[in-house]
């Protein structure tokens, strides 16, 4: 057999490794780290992709995950069990609302929702059983940006948990660990990957015990990462830095066109001068805002529907962060789940339309944008 040397790590699909003999199988028990047994515990791939975020964001370790969603439900039941509770920002990814709400509660996980105007001051909101605080760095989809140092200040004084899903802002603008977080979560899908072709999540931890703790739910629950999903990421994961270059230039290139746009009445981008934690949002990201904003056009689903139709090359897809650009309507899509009540309260009424900036020629982007809004 020749010497074998790839360049690229291969990809390891096997749903389970081999033995020679019992004593190679206690080696795997004794020594962890040691070898592999079954990939639903661990693979070389999933590893490589966990090795990778967790040096990006600093943590202790990481562990990569089916889906953003499980890398959500394991981070909050490595924390939490029966008959804790758990504080959530009010603005936050529709899908964590529900899971919360509507899924955690069946098994005995209460929440309440932090208002925006009480993030750094809920002391009134947390009960003897408050295990941890999930927050958004940028929200999905206002782009309300947090500050992780102040909110880690809060969450340190009550000794609980501060978890981050920094899947908006990646560790290229926003290391959550180094200011004061205890757990990141991110949506792989979504620019950690970056080619709208996987789908996957990673948790990090900050602390060893919570690593052990992630890694135990994410084996029992089988919440684990397939060997080519987790190769495609570390694949795509390769090229984020340059990426996310790209996706704030043309983002801000946009914002500023829309803000002085006839046809649009509100736009939401950390990067506008206009925005209210734009301060904020330099010195967190590091004079970068991430490729994500979203604007208010009249508020009537017809004129939504004309821009949509308007546009010749950008087409509107329910996800975001890919390297080609895309719009969302979180109304009908991501916060679709949510009570008319809390829509409107966080702002999203009919005329949001959020929109994910790709790394295209800024050009091609205004070009497309104001043939869509000409239809109005
Ligand atoms: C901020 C944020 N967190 C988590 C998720 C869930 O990720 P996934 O769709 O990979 O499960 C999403 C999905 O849109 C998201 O936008």
């Amino acid at each position: 057999m020749p010497v074998i040397s790839p360049k690229a790590t291969p990809i390891y699909q096997t749903s389970v490794f081999t033995f020679n003999d019992l004593n190679e199988l206690e080696t795997y028990f004794e020594q962890p780290g040691n070898r592999y047994m079954y990939s639903r515990y661990a693979n070389p791939n999933s590893d490589e992709l966990a090795n990778e975020v967790n040096a990006l964001e600093g943590g202790a370790g990481a562990i990569v995950t089916s889906s953003g969603m499980s890398a959500i439900l394991a981070a909050i039941l490595a924390v939490c069990k029966a008959g804790d509770h758990v504080l959530c920002a009010e603005e936050i990814y529709g899908g964590s609302s529900v899971l919360i709400t509507q899924e955690l509660s069946r098994i005995g996980i209460e929440v309440t929702y932090v208002p925006s105007a009480d993030t750094y001051s809920f002391d009134a909101l947390v009960q003897p059983n408050t295990r941890l605080f999930l927050a958004e760095t940028m929200s999905n989809p206002l782009l309300l940006v947090f500050d992780i140092n102040r909110l880690a200040e809060q969450t340190r004084k009550h000794n609980i948990k501060l978890v981050v899903d920094n899947t908006f802002a990646t560790p290229i603008l926003t290391k959550p660990l180094l200011l004061g977080a205890d757990i990141v979560i991110h949506s792989v899908t979504k620019y950690l990957s970056g080619h709208s072709d996987v789908t996957a999540g990673v948790v990090i931890c900050k602390a060893a015990e919570d690593l052990q703790r992630v890694q135990k739910v994410m084996m029992t629950y089988g919440l684990n990462l397939s060997p080519f999903e987790s190769w495609l990421a570390a694949r795509g994961l390769k090229t984020l830095r340059l990426r996310m270059k790209q996706h704030c230039a043309n983002a801000l290139d946009v914002a500023e066109y829309l803000a002085s746009h006839a046809k649009v009445e509100q736009v939401w981008y950390p990067g506008l001068s206009a925005h209210p934690q734009h301060r904020l949002a330099y010195e967190q990201g590091g004079g970068m805002y991430g490729g994500m904003l979203s604007f208010r056009i009249a508020d009537d689903t017809e004129a939504v529907n004309k821009f949509m139709r308007g546009l010749e090359h950008i087409p509107f897809a329910p996800s975001l962060a890919g390297v080609s650009t895309s719009i969302s309507y979180p109304l009908g899509t991501s916060h679709r789940s949510l009570s008319k009540e809390q829509q409107q309260k966080i702002g999203i009424t009919a005329g949001v339309i959020r929109l994910s900036v790709g790394i295209e020629e800024p050009e091609e982007l205004l070009t497309d944008l104001e043939r869509g809004l000409s239809k109005l």
